[in-house]
């Protein structure tokens, strides 16, 4: 489905070329302080403008329909609906007949029997993340008011392979101009949770995570800690130290989850992000002859579409977070009475 999440629970919803895109958000704690211009950095994060991302121009006018009254949430489901725009549908019209391999466009047409919005990648659509870094914008405010305040933070580690960060800039404006764009890898930290977060089975806290972070498109894997790399090393060089009694690791080697609860150390972990690979001239089938075929995108596309995601992998990553810190009962359906509410103790 389209929801994520138990007791703060996120919807999206929109399509890339419909009028807007949104996020409905049930169990956000009422008494928020939160104001329209509380997204606006996030959302320029995730907003193309640098070198090598998309010429789509996207304004990310938002709105917040219901749940927010006298500038504070109430606990009621909070509808944000951000406007779409610099659409320009007709760069799509090929698709509804020869689908982009590499995309949902094929899937999306079997699975809805072909009444899917196919415009630009239509629900499938990297634009939708925009809706999901507004979802995480209220649920990182809702963990910065903790005692321990929980920080979410991500950032590009590689891009094409290149892992200097000195040299993304020159390894993206070459996939830019060499008009083949290239993946990148970002790594998450989750700072400030306690031990014991996440459930021992099927919804471990990293099973959480990667189910969030798996439903951002071109996301293609995850690991936590030293990942893949635990393969490789023998068990002297990856047995942990426990330092002190709240649970603290001298190298953290697991990214702070052990059991698939959290061990009180930061959670760190890695995704994949893909390349672009709408571009140039696709091999395909054409769906009302069943012949080969080749589909010319021509629509607006990222060199780099990795460097855009931090906001993203932040948004999912405080989304599963504060849904866990309700599931335990650390954060209340309150965050704060209004005082000053006549009829109240
Ligand atoms: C912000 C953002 C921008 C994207 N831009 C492009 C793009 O320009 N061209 C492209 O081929 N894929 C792009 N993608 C990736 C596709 O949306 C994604 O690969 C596709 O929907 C298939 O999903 P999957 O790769 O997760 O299987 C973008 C994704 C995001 C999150």
């Amino acid at each position: 489905m389209n929801t994520f999440g138990r007791l703060f629970r996120v919807s999206v919803w929109g399509e890339s070329h419909g009028p807007a895109i949104g996020a409905l958000i049930d169990g956000c704690p009422a008494g928020l302080p939160l104001s329209l211009s509380d997204f606006e950095e996030d959302l320029r994060r995730r907003r193309p403008g640098e070198a090598g991302t998309t010429a789509r121009r996207e304004n990310d006018a938002l709105t917040i329909d219901s749940g927010l009254f006298e500038g504070r949430t109430t606990g009621a489901p909070m509808l944000i609906r951000i406007a779409n725009s610099d659409v320009r549908s007709g760069d799509y019209s090929a698709i509804a007949r020869v689908p982009r391999p590499g995309h949902a466009d094929l899937p999306a047409f079997h699975r809805f029997g072909g009444c899917e919005d196919f415009r630009g990648g239509g629900h499938f659509s990297g634009r939708l993340t925009a809706a999901l870094t507004a979802a995480g914008t209220v649920a990182r405010k809702v963990l910065l008011t903790l005692p321990v305040p929980v920080r979410c933070a991500a950032r590009l580690v590689s891009a094409g392979g290149e892992s200097d960060p000195a040299r993304f800039e020159a390894r993206i404006q070459r996939a830019a101009d060499e008009g083949n764009p290239v993946g990148g890898v970002l790594e998450g930290t989750i700072s400030g949770l306690e031990a014991g977060l996440g459930e021992p089975f099927f919804d471990a806290l990293d099973g959480l995570l990667a189910h969030a972070l798996f439903s951002i498109p071109g996301v293609k894997g995850v690991e936590f800690g030293l990942g893949f790399d635990f393969a490789r090393l023998s068990g002297r060089e990856v047995k942990d130290e426990l330092v002190s009694a709240d649970g603290t690791l001298r190298h953290n080697f697991s990214g702070g989850i052990d059991g698939g609860l959290s061990s009180g150390n930061d959670v760190i972990f890695r995704a994949a992000v893909k390349p672009a690979v709408s571009f140039g001239t696709l091999k395909s089938v054409d769906l009302t002859t069943g012949k080969p075929a080749e589909i010319t995108p021509g629509g607006r596309h990222d060199a780099c579409f990795a460097r855009r995601l931090p906001p993203v992998i932040e948004a999912v990553s405080a989304m599963v977070v504060l849904d866990q810190l309700r599931l335990a009962g650390r954060v209340g359906p309150v965050l704060r009475p209004q005082t000053d509410r006549p009829g109240l103790p």
